[in-house]
């Protein structure tokens, strides 16, 4: 069947590779793609948020599946346009994707549905998120309610940043009408990690966990990121923890949307923090994760199409009837190789090197992120550039693996986080 990936990141590229393994595809689209990504797919020149000529395209060209990569299109309702077409796609509908779209509307399901979360009220004026500030003190958290790239979430060390944080979301609308309501919510202490489930509403298939690192230098420090690095599994999910997540925030979640009538088909990303009284939930995604992708399915075994199809036909019983997921006993480490200023401003159009020598390190892939490709060479196209990703019988070998293929790589002004796994290999040493 012709299949078509919408997005142009990492985590596009990892989709695409795994999907490139696939016995059932038999072409591949990516609209719109990027350097590495050309290499497996036929990248189309639409962008991910045009609906409307993406539904076109499908059509036209007879593509039986569409795989929905990032949240924009998703929280615009691109699973019901293509739905009133006939047309077959995975991801979670509009109604589905206000777990990610909207914060508010995250946290009161949460709450009604008694899946464990931090603390929390939501205002839709400034005055009252302020004196509620006062009232509980620092550290706590402020998030914007709609889509902010990332970046509508300031977890404040002083009640003076909290409440700047209030006034440059609401007052000053810097995330524009994704500001409009805000929430201030209890600061939760503990590790996270990354749990990624599909789904067809009926029945849960989880992924194998994972750990993102979002600050953009060592030792978390630094602004927050798209995410420099991820490694799966995280060792912190412990076996009884990943039970505990799934009974508690994943199948109450699925099962709690259901009773309000809402089908939730695809994938469903919940973050966690491990804190002392157990797991909390951070925020739903209603998409694979970035980096978290590019860690996780070098480990899939199983045909990822057929997966994906089973979620969106809700027959993912029979793919648990046959089995379930098998999945590489290995860790999974990716290292992001980001453009010099990331997450400020950085420049594009510089040449890569190097990518060949990487290639011929067994056990590693090199996922393109900000790439494009210009005759025979690759060049910068965005500020996280590369996912280079190694496989090891532990995460230490894993990350070994990622950092040797790294240094092979150059581009002027290429930064990395060198400590990816850090905190994993430490818990191990220390158990
Ligand atoms: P979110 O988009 O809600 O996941 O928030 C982005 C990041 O902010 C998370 O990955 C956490 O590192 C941090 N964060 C969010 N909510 C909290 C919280 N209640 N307590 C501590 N950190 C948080
Ligand atoms: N890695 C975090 C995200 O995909 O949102």
């Amino acid at each position: 069947m012709q299949v078509l990936v919408i997005g142009s990141g990492g985590r596009e590229h990892a989709l695409v590779w795994k999907l490139a393994q696939s016995n059932l595809a038999t072409k591949i689209f990516c609209a719109p793609g990027n350097g590495g990504i050309s290499q497996l797919a036929e990248c189309i020149p639409i962008k991910a948020d045009d609906i409307a000529g993406l539904v076109e395209f499908a059509r036209k060209e007879r593509v039986s599946f569409t795989i929905v990569g990032p949240e924009a299109p998703l929280s615009a309702g691109i699973v019901d346009e293509f739905g009133k077409q006939g047309l077959n796609v995975f991801g979670p509908n509009k109604k589905a994707a206000q777990m990610e779209a909207s914060k508010v509307f995250s946290k009161a399901l949460m709450h009604k549905y008694n899946v464990p979360t931090a603390a929390f009220e939501v205002f839709d004026s400034a005055g009252p998120a302020k004196q509620y500030i006062e009232k509980i003190g620092a550290p706590c958290v402020v998030k914007a309610d709609g889509l902010a790239a990332g970046k509508g979430v300031v977890v404040a060390q002083t009640v003076d940043e909290a409440r700047e944080a209030v006034v440059s979301m609401m007052e000053n609308r810097a995330f524009g009408e994704a500001g409009s309501r805000v929430i201030v919510e209890e600061c939760l202490q503990g590790q996270e990690a990354s749990i990624l489930v599909f789904t067809d509403s009926k029945e849960v298939i989880p992924l194998v966990s994972s750990q993102d690192h979002k600050r953009v230098f060592d030792n978390d420090k630094g602004p927050n990121t798209g995410g420099m690095g991820a490694y799966s599994p995280a060792p912190v999910v412990t076996r009884g923890l990943f039970q505990e997540i799934l009974e508690k925030v994943i199948y109450r979640t699925i099962d709690g949307l259901l009773k309000e009538g809402i089908t939730y088909k695809g994938v469903l990303y919940a973050g966690i923090m491990i804190t002392k009284d157990g797991p909390k939930t951070l925020e739903f995604n209603v998409r694979f994760g970035d980096p978290e992708t590019q860690a996780i399915l070098p480990r899939m075994k199983s045909d990822l199409l057929e997966v994906m199809l089973a979620a969106s036909n809700q027959t993912l019983s029979k793919v648990i009837r046959a089995g379930g997921i098998r999945w590489d006993n290995r860790a999974c480490a990716c290292v992001v190789c980001a453009a010099g200023g990331y997450p400020g401003e950085y420049d594009k159009g510089l040449i890569i090197t190097g990518l060949e020598e990487a290639a011929k390190i067994k056990d590693t892939v090199v996922f393109h992120a900000g790439t494009v490709k210009a005759q025979d060479k690759y060049l910068t196209n965005g500020g996280r550039v590369l996912g280079v990703t190694g496989l090891g019988r532990a995460i230490k070998d894993s990350v070994g693996k990622a950092y040797e293929a790294v240094g092979k790589i150059h581009f002027d002004g290429m930064h990395y986080r060198r400590d990816i796994g850090a905190k994993a290999i430490k818990d191990k040493e220390r158990t």
